[in-house]
């Protein structure tokens, strides 16, 4: 089975109500052509996912949200959303474990588990994130890194259950440093052999990459063996390279 090549705008805390939903709506207009052949999915902050999922209604553009709770039921969580919420919104994916939320949120493979187990069992599939740091790449630690974050931050899922795993070298996220193809199909034949022993069926399993995205080297990237599509932070907040790059993914 061919899998289906996921391009996921992950919005970071940017915008306003107003310029999110004129955001959506610009990416809905333009979606059509590339979401024959492409999913679209568009992450922004958990504020804005009513009036995203509304602006995006009917245009095959899925919501997803850029966090979750561990913590499964209504209850006690002071600021916290649950996976169940996420389900009622209409979010089709969930990014867990972002190298922002490791970094300044203290999150630990073990916490980002237990955030993709809460995901999976609501029906929500969860965008895994993993990758090393600079300091990892250059002391030659990567490998070691990957196996260590995907033995402990993903979850078997349950039979039939989707799952997608995003490898984001930190040095790349943000700072107009890529990955060379090498680099990055190296790591993503890595997690996919450690992740195919796992799974019942590893056609459910999607990997795809991020780390300055960009309409410039979406096509040498999209077209690696291993990447299933790409997680998208700085480019995905203009409906035009948004679009751009899911287009490279088309062609
Ligand atoms: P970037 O962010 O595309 O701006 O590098 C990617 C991410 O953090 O998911």
């Amino acid at each position: 089975m061919k899998r289906r090549t996921l391009i996921a705008g992950n919005w970071k805390m940017n915008g306003t109500r107003q310029a999110a939903v004129a955001l959506a709506e610009s990416v809905a207009r333009s979606a059509g052509e590339a979401r024959a052949s492409v999913e679209l999915a568009l992450c922004p902050p958990f504020v804005h996912l009513e009036a995203v999922g509304g602006a995006l209604s009917g245009a095959g553009v899925e919501l997803g949200a850029q966090d979750v709770s561990r913590h499964p039921h209504d209850g006690a969580c002071t600021g916290e959303i649950s996976a169940p919420m996420l389900a009622d919104m209409g979010c089709r994916y969930v990014i867990v474990g972002h190298s922002e939320r490791r970094q300044y949120h203290g999150e630990t493979d073990e916490i980002i588990a237990a955030k993709a187990a809460q995901a999976m069992e609501c029906g929500v599939i969860p965008i895994i994130c993993v990758g090393e740091t600079l300091d990892q790449r250059q002391a030659g630690q990567t490998a070691a890194v990957i196996e260590s974050q995907v033995g402990a931050a993903v979850p078997s899922p349950a039979a039939g259950g989707d799952l997608v795993v995003a490898y984001e070298p930190v040095w790349a996220i943000g700072t107009g440093l890529t990955a060379s193809a090498a680099q990055i199909e190296d790591v993503h034949a890595q997690i996919r052999a450690l992740l195919e022993k796992r799974l019942a069926e590893p056609a459910h399993l999607r990997i795809i990459y991020g780390g300055s995205v960009k309409p410039e080297n979406a096509g040498e990237i999209l077209s690696l063996a291993n990447v299933d599509g790409a997680l998208v932070g700085g480019a995905s907040l203009k409906a035009e390279t948004f679009l751009a790059i899911a287009q490279a993914a088309k062609d």
